[in-house]
């Protein structure tokens, strides 16, 4: 069945929040979505639709970096599990690159599945260069949409979000 692959509305939050819930197993994604919706720091959040209902998304939010340049954190992705492995979050992570081009991101990090955004172009080699609470995980991984985007040194600091309790 087709997938289609747009840019999320607010009467989509309930559901994107169910998904969350079911992929997750638990109430952690949904809320730091919500607390970066709250806190202006979403830059952008795709969803896929099959046969009219949501079946997954993906949140891009804004990062805090020592440069002019906009950098993206990609978190969380989330496929409905009873459609998981048949290509949606790999749809979604393609058009959520696509679409972090358009918001003209300079680069994208992830903290993820090692073995599972390599094919999309991500590297943990990519953030050797990045200072973040994450730097040095196999699982810290970064891929670079303008050119030379990672290569000098770069501090970057999450959204709170991401660290604080989520009450
Ligand atoms: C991870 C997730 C988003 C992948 O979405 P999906 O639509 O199931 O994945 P796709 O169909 O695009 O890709 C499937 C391939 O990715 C790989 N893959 C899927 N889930 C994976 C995982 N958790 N770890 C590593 N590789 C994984 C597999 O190689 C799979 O190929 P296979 O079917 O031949 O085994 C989805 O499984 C999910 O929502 N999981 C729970 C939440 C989560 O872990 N989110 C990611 C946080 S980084």
């Amino acid at each position: 069945m087709a997938i289609e692959i747009r840019y999320a509305r607010a009467g989509d939050h309930p559901g994107i929040g169910d998904i969350l819930d079911a992929a997750f197993g638990g109430t952690t994604e949904r809320r730091i979505v919500e607390r970066l919706r709250a806190d202006a720091e979403s830059m952008f959040e795709l969803v896929a639709v099959q046969d009219g209902e949501l079946v997954g998304c993906i949140m891009f939010s804004r990062l805090w970096a020592d440069s002019m340049n906009l950098y993206s954190a990609l978190a969380p992705l989330a496929v409905r599990p009873d459609v998981q492995r048949t290509g949606i979050g790999s749809a979604l992570t393609r058009r959520g690159l696509e679409a972090a081009r358009h918001f003209d991101a300079a680069a994208v990090l992830v903290l993820g599945h090692p073995e599972y955004y390599p094919k999309f172009g991500f590297s943990a080699a990519a953030t050797g260069k990045v200072s973040a609470p994450y730097s040095g995980s196999p699982a810290f991984m970064g891929i670079a949409l303008v050119e030379g985007a990672l290569d000098e040194p770069l501090m970057v600091a999450y959204p709170d979000a991401f660290s604080e309790p989520q009450g």
